[in-house]
């Protein structure tokens, strides 16, 4: 049978409680096709606040020699001035998105039936926004001088290479042309000129490769009114780093909650492992009480068998989520209870 690799960091908050529920789910759906094996790497603030740990380059070798990576969330007490700076975050997090050449992260909207959106008539919404991962301002350029001083300066530089924004649109482009032939480039085109110029001539060039995808661009700021206005006009958003942030966030509030938002963060090219994680954090304010919903950490895991071939394992996870949010109601369930009514929908779908 085939045998899946997993490398599961819990994380911090509510990483754990969620994390438990998407396994329960994972070993039900792959049952008689193929066998998870799981290590876990105990990852996170807390474990950096017992142990000094952030991410040793040991451990990050031996994340890379799996299959593919769950991670929960990772993120400790914002108040506490030992993790000043996002040093789990940067250190952690990103850290592997880098490492790992996580240059696509992608993030699935579809508002499901059943499932209450804050928006009286979104229409048929379904779209992906194919967020750039390695770039932007998030590589970490730029600096401070004259801290603390009123004449201080702060910058962050973002950085947009040829390589890197072809890449991630090239993988925009396939995607639009298997999905509904859309594809809408988010930028600010009319104030970061340099690497709005740099996005707008690759998608320019690239489109003159895919004539039947119908290409359009939209400024960010736009883009926010209609994903509340109209979210059903988009099919795939291509978009950087720190715009795919934000939008991402919105795009899980009009379909039914930062609970239900799923990403991966891909390397298409298997070069390393793709690391599969809920959109959300690891949410301290409703941590260790069971209140999470583990939907969203339970269809990344959809999308991780998607991604490593076993597609049919995936669908059925993806019916088994639309069948337990269709008769969800507004009754209030713990996290286990999602997971185990999900792991029953499975048997029946
Ligand atoms: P967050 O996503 O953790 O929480 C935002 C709000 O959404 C909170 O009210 C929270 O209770 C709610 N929420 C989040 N997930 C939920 C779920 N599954 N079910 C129900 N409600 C849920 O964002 P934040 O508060 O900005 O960040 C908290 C910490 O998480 C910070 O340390 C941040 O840096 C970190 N973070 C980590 C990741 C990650 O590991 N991928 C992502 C985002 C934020
Ligand atoms: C996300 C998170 C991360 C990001 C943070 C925690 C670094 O918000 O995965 O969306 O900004 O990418
Ligand atoms: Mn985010």
């Amino acid at each position: 049978t085939r045998t899946i690799d997993l490398a599961v960091i819990l994380g911090d908050g509510i990483g754990p409680e969620v994390v438990a529920e998407a396994l329960k789910v994972l070993h039900a759906a792959v049952d008689g096709e193929a066998v998870v094996r799981e290590t876990r790497y105990p990852l996170g603030a807390g474990h950096y606040l017992a142990t000094g740990e952030i991410l040793s380059e040991d451990t990050l070798a031996a994340l890379g020699q799996h299959e593919a990576i769950l991670l929960g969330a990772v993120g400790g007490d914002p108040r506490d001035p030992r993790l000043a700076g996002g040093i789990i975050e940067r250190g952690l997090l990103l850290r592997l998105r880098f490492a790992l050449d996580h240059h696509v992260n992608l993030r699935p909207t579809r508002i499901l039936p059943g499932v209450a959106s804050p928006l009286a008539n979104p229409g048929e919404v379904d779209f992906v926004v194919v967020r750039e991962g390695t770039e932007g301002p998030y590589v970490g350029n730029g600096g401070s001088i004259r801290v603390g001083t009123p004449h201080e300066i702060a910058n962050e530089t973002s950085v947009n290479t040829a390589y890197g924004v072809e890449r991630v649109v090239r993988f925009a482009f396939a995607q639009a042309v298997a999905r509904r032939g859309r594809l809408t480039l988010v930028h600010k085109t009319n104030v970061l000129v340099n690497a709005g110029a740099l996005w707008q001539r690759t998608v320019d060039r690239v489109a003159a490769e895919f004539p039947q995808v119908a290409v359009d661009y939209l400024h960010v700021d736009a883009a926010t009114i209609f994903l509340v206005t109209d979210p059903a006009r988009f099919d795939v958003i291509v978009t950087d780093n720190l715009f795919g942030d934000i939008l991402t966030d919105l795009a899980a509030a009009i379909s039914g909650g930062i609970g239900l938002a799923a990403s991966g963060n891909l390397n298409p090219s298997g070069a390393f492992p793709s690391m599969f994680e809920p959109v959300h954090g690891s949410a301290p304010d409703i941590a260790g009480q069971q209140k999470a919903d583990p939907t969203a950490a339970i269809l990344s895991v959809a999308l991780l068998l998607e991604q490593t071939g076993l597609a049919s394992a995936a669908a059925r996870i993806e019916r088994a989520v639309a069948a337990d949010l269709a008769a969800r109601g507004g009754a209030r369930r713990t996290t286990a209870e999602v997971g185990d009514a999900i792991v029953a929908a499975l048997g029946t779908v």
